[in-house]
């Protein structure tokens, strides 16, 4: 399996238009590389791909990847399925950038599905091309089979633009098993997860490669900017170090293990950082956008 990071950061990417910190600033100023929002292309063969989530940078995501370029002289791009996570804005704004044509497909659980397009007028265009996956059932991404896909409940929350219109539900965030059935080698993708359970640690040890919600390093990092903000589990997002922190727990896993979906505030973005240097001598990685990885 060929896996490409199209972008690695969370929601505002880096630099965010609204963040005057160290991060944003030094992105500005050319001292730190900038960051698209997340989502990840994978493919069984390096000639066709799927999406996991869609970015509202997926735009300048398929410009900078040529194995997302349609056919000279055609409109024929080779993208199987998209799938979706949860129904955070940042997970499915690309919708809209892929919506002149619907040559591929969408594939979420019901609960998010529902979430959008009851509640966003504009995403109803891509409903034509939206297929049901409930939790724990197999289904294949590529057309040759070989790439098998089924959602794990993660704990979550219900997006922000929701709250006072869904429930949370156990289908509302979800992580992502992706399996070669050639190699029978596994992906786990989950990039936002409010606590490591028994659950979720199952599915990320399993596998050989995971992605793992990098959102925040300390639990307060929001508070240092902006006083009265939310701490990073209030936000559903586990923070990297810390009680209950995510490092401890995916270091001494067998594989690669790779943070995404990491906020502009949080100081691993600095290559050069010693929060940086202290995830490498933990034997995980940041993700980069840009980044392949043969799985
Ligand atoms: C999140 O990851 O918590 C959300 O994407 C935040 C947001 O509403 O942008
Ligand atoms: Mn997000």
């Amino acid at each position: 399996m060929k896996i490409r990071v199209l972008g690695s950061c969370a929601g505002g990417g880096l630099p965010q238009w609204n963040c005057g910190g160290p991060n944003s600033a030094r992105s500005r100023s050319g001292e730190l590389a900038p960051r698209t929002q997340p989502s990840l292309a994978i493919s069984a063969d390096g000639r066709r791909w799927s999406l996991l989530n869609a970015s509202p940078d997926l735009r300048l995501q398929f410009a900078s990847f040529p194995g997302l370029h349609p056919r000279p002289g055609t409109r024929d791009v080779p993208l199987d399925t998209v799938v979706l996570t949860s129904a955070e804005l940042d997970h499915v704004m690309g919708l809209l950038v892929l919506r002149e044509a619907l040559s591929y497909r969408v594939l979420s659980t019901p609960w998010v599905r529902d979430a959008v397009l009851d509640h966003n007028a504009a995403w109803r265009l891509l409903e034509p091309a939206w297929g049901l996956l409930p939790l724990d059932r197999p289904v294949f991404l590529d057309r040759e089979e070989v790439l098998e896909a089924r959602f794990f409940p993660v704990p979550g929350k219900v997006p922000g633009y929701l709250r006072e219109l869904a429930k949370p539900h156990p289908e509302c965030c979800v992580g992502l098993r992706v399996t070669d059935l050639r190699s029978g080698r596994r992906l786990a993708f989950v990039p936002g997860v409010k606590i490591l359970d028994e659950g979720t640690m199952a599915e990320l040890r399993a596998a050989d490669c995971r992605f793992v919600d990098g959102t925040f390093f300390t639990a307060d990092e929001l508070q240092a900017l902006r006083p009265g903000a939310p701490d990073a589990f209030a936000m559903a997002h586990v923070p990297i170090t810390g009680p209950d922190g995510s490092l401890p727990l995916l270091s001494g896993l067998s594989g690669r293990s790779l943070y995404i979906h990491m906020n502009n505030t949080n100081p691993v973005l600095d290559p050069a950082s010693k929060e940086a240097e202290r995830v490498r001598a933990s034997g995980l990685e940041v993700a980069d956008d840009g980044q392949e990885i043969e799985l």
